[in-house]
């Protein structure tokens, strides 16, 4: 207990002659379940899957390959279906991408004036976290969260109440894959956010080709991610990312030169890359 309170997560205070403990400012808003801002569901996706996964970082190192097979006995390739694989870790995986990302979404959605775009789609959207805070800077927008059916049948637990995010009507949810563009819906702005970090090459290519046919002429592509120096020595936090990404999803964090290069390899122009939070950047570009 007192390491606890060490760790500024317990408070100790002296009744009579006991010493009794209670929870922190921090530990009450971050740590327990009723908080808005709880990152519970964080922790355990943590503890149970990206923990023991980087355990085997020595080995996807050596490798260049996922570690699923050698740390769960799950098929190597692909990181959804295995984070999803019952009901408990469906709800975990998405419980740990909307806290992840709660702030974020915040200083992301106003991070660039977006004001123009009146229809968007936040692919691989999962419930709805950055489409919510985008609904709040942009009332005049619609916005369709795009995902797999897992996120999909998740996301009214995760929907805000009307009191706090007042325009929450403008968000709707579709079920479709970024690799099907007819399943993709119609917007005049796409995001992705912490997507492309999640594949390989090729993966990406088809991805960012995809979002490419969709958009018309003058449409936006706003990407989500961390984004690497220049010279690849930090920041030290997305390194730690891409060895995750390496040992996890097989994808990897990137730097702006890049990100500007990928993006004008499929026709994107006005590439922009612009730091927004402390864990988020973000990448802003045009279709012609
Ligand atoms: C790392 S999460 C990011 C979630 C959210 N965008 C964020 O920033 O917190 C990646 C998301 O992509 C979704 N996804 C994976 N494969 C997909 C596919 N083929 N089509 C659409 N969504 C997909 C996952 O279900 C998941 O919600």
């Amino acid at each position: 207990m007192d390491t606890l309170v060490a760790m500024e997560l317990l408070e100790k205070f002296k009744q009579g002659d006991q010493w009794l403990y209670s929870n922190s400012e921090m530990a009450t808003k971050f740590l327990t379940k009723d908080s808005p801002d709880s990152y519970l569901d964080m922790i355990a996706f943590t503890n149970k899957t990206l923990y023991p996964i980087f355990g085997n970082l020595e080995s996807a190192i050596l490798e260049g390959t996922t570690q699923w097979q050698k740390t769960f006995g799950m098929s190597a390739e692909d990181f959804f279906p295995n984070v999803c694989n019952t009901e408990e870790a469906k709800l975990r995986f998405m419980g740990a991408m909307h806290c992840n990302s709660l702030y974020a979404s915040y200083a992301a959605a106003k991070a660039i004036d977006l004001s123009a775009y009146r229809s968007c789609c936040d692919l691989g959207g999962a419930v709805g976290t950055l489409a919510y805070a985008l609904c709040q800077f942009y009332p005049e927008m619609k916005i369709t969260v795009c995902d797999l059916e897992p996120a999909v049948s998740l996301a009214h637990l995760f929907r805000p109440s009307v009191e706090a995010c007042p325009n929450q009507a403008n968000v709707s949810f579709a079920v479709g894959d970024f690799f099907k563009p007819e399943t993709i819906p119609k917007a005049d702005l796409y995001v992705l956010s912490h997507v492309l970090h999640d594949w390989s090459e090729d993966k990406v290519d088809l991805i960012l080709s995809n979002v490419y046919k969709c958009l018309p002429s003058g449409g936006g592509l706003l990407i989500c991610e961390r984004i690497l120096n220049e010279d690849k020595r930090g920041p030290l936090p997305s390194l730690i990312f891409s060895l995750l990404m390496l040992v996890s999803t097989g994808g990897k964090e990137r730097s702006a030169s890049e990100y500007k290069h990928l993006l004008e390899k499929h026709g994107f122009v006005d590439v922009q890359a612009k730091s927004v939070y402390f864990t988020q950047d973000a990448i802003f570009c045009r279709k012609m």
